[in-house]
């Protein structure tokens, strides 16, 4: 039996993405896939096309591309209704950054046999901490992995350790490749607004680079590997402490903010000068841990030392380190580079595997 796909943010760069790897890569095709998928339903933040049977593909590349307009909606959740005329089971992707895709993750989940795989980090940390654990409780209906270093095996590993009884009693992150990108410049000894004037004019930063110095990024995941790990926090839990300072932050306007850091030039020098000068250097951090005083998260730019697995760290390379009670004075590390559209929906189509019952090997080539 086919698995049934309904995309919302076809349109967007990860959807556009996601849409063509499904076509190229054969999914669809029951010649060249044991397990084939077929989209019935693509959406964007106003339209839709559903076809309970499968939509052709020219109409979902046409959707996709944005060359047609499907029908007009209004709410996500609402989505789900279109569902009632058939039996089968189908799995939403939320390739979109909208907190309003909560609703169509609770209703799905909690209401429906239908399925979730998400790259949206927003629902999972918005969603209340008992609910969340409510979520993720099926992992053949909801799959996460994308939310956090877009599929690379973090959310599996904490989950994995969690569910063998060896939960993380410290996980430490880098998570943010342009703030990684920032650290290692002014390593180099360069100007704090001179780099982040560089990394908005390579498009390393948001399009608004004040959303990348807040740290909200950042501490939204570690906020879903402490979740994951079985820690009952939320956002206003953390210890947040941005990249800059927020008297310099300017938001909504690059220019702006780049001018106002130059204030902040000789204070950042001259803490890089002091992290060097004992062998240090300074990256910025997200740690979970879970001791004697209870779970908690911090998130800031931290001195580490220049051999200290995060020390090491260079150019956009996000990493986390996990302790446990086995791994003793040792822990599990993974390292990816920041991972760009195409390699977040091979993510979301990997997501998408473990979702088949009966699940049989490929005999594509
Ligand atoms: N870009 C990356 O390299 C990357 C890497 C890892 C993870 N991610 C994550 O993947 C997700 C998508 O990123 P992206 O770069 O593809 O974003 P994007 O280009 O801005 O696309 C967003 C998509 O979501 C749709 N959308 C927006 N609000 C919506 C709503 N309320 N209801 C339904 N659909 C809505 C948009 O529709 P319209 O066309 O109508 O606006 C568009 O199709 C984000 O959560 C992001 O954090 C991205």
């Amino acid at each position: 039996m086919a698995q049934n796909l309904f995309i919302i943010g076809a349109t967007g760069k990860v959807g556009r993405a996601l849409v063509s790897q499904i076509y190229e890569k054969g999914d669809t095709d029951p010649a060249k896939n044991e397990n084939p998928t077929r989209i019935v339903g693509v959406a964007s933040s106003t339209a839709f096309l559903y076809e309970r049977d499968g939509l052709q593909k020219r109409r979902v590349i046409d959707f996709s591309s944005r060359k047609t307009q499907g029908e007009g909606y209004r709410e996500p959740a609402a989505l789900l209704d279109l569902l009632s005329d058939s039996s089968e089971r189908v799995t939403f992707v939320d390739v979109t950054a909208s907190p309003e895709m909560l609703e169509l993750h609770k209703k799905a989940i909690f209401g429906t046999e239908h399925g979730v795989v998400t790259a949206n980090k927003l629902p999972l940390t918005i969603i209340g901490p008992e609910e969340f654990q409510r979520l993720i409780s099926e992992p053949k209906r909801y799959g996460y992995r994308c939310s956090v270093m877009a599929g690379a095996e973090a959310v599996d590993k904490v989950r994995d350790l969690r569910d063998l009884g060896d939960r993380p009693l410290e996980i430490t992150g880098s998570f943010s490749g342009t703030l990684s990108y920032i650290a290692t410049e002014l390593e180099k000894g360069r100007r704090l607004s001179e780099i982040v004037s560089d990394a908005v004019a390579k498009k390393y930063t948001e399009p608004d680079p004040a959303l990348d110095l807040s740290g909200i990024d950042v501490a939204s995941k570690i906020l879903i590997l402490a979740r994951t790990a079985g820690a009952r926090l939320s956002m206003p839990d953390i210890r947040l402490s941005p990249f800059v300072p927020e008297g310099y932050v300017v938001r909504g306007d690059p220019s702006g903010l780049i001018r106002e850091l130059r204030r902040a030039d000789a204070e950042f020098a001259s803490m890089m000068a002091t992290a060097r000068s004992k062998g240090r250097t300074l990256r910025y951090i997200a740690r979970y841990t879970d001791g004697a005083h209870g779970p908690g998260i911090t998130v800031g730019l931290t001195e580490v030392a220049k051999d200290d697995p995060f020390g090491q760290l260079k150019g956009n390379e996000n990493k986390i380190t996990v302790k446990t009670a086995t791994y003793g004075d040792r822990y599990y590390s993974v390292e990816a580079p920041g991972a760009g559209v195409e390699i977040t929906a091979q993510n979301i189509r990997r997501d998408l595997l473990y979702q088949i019952d009966n699940r049989t090997l490929s005999t594509g080539e």
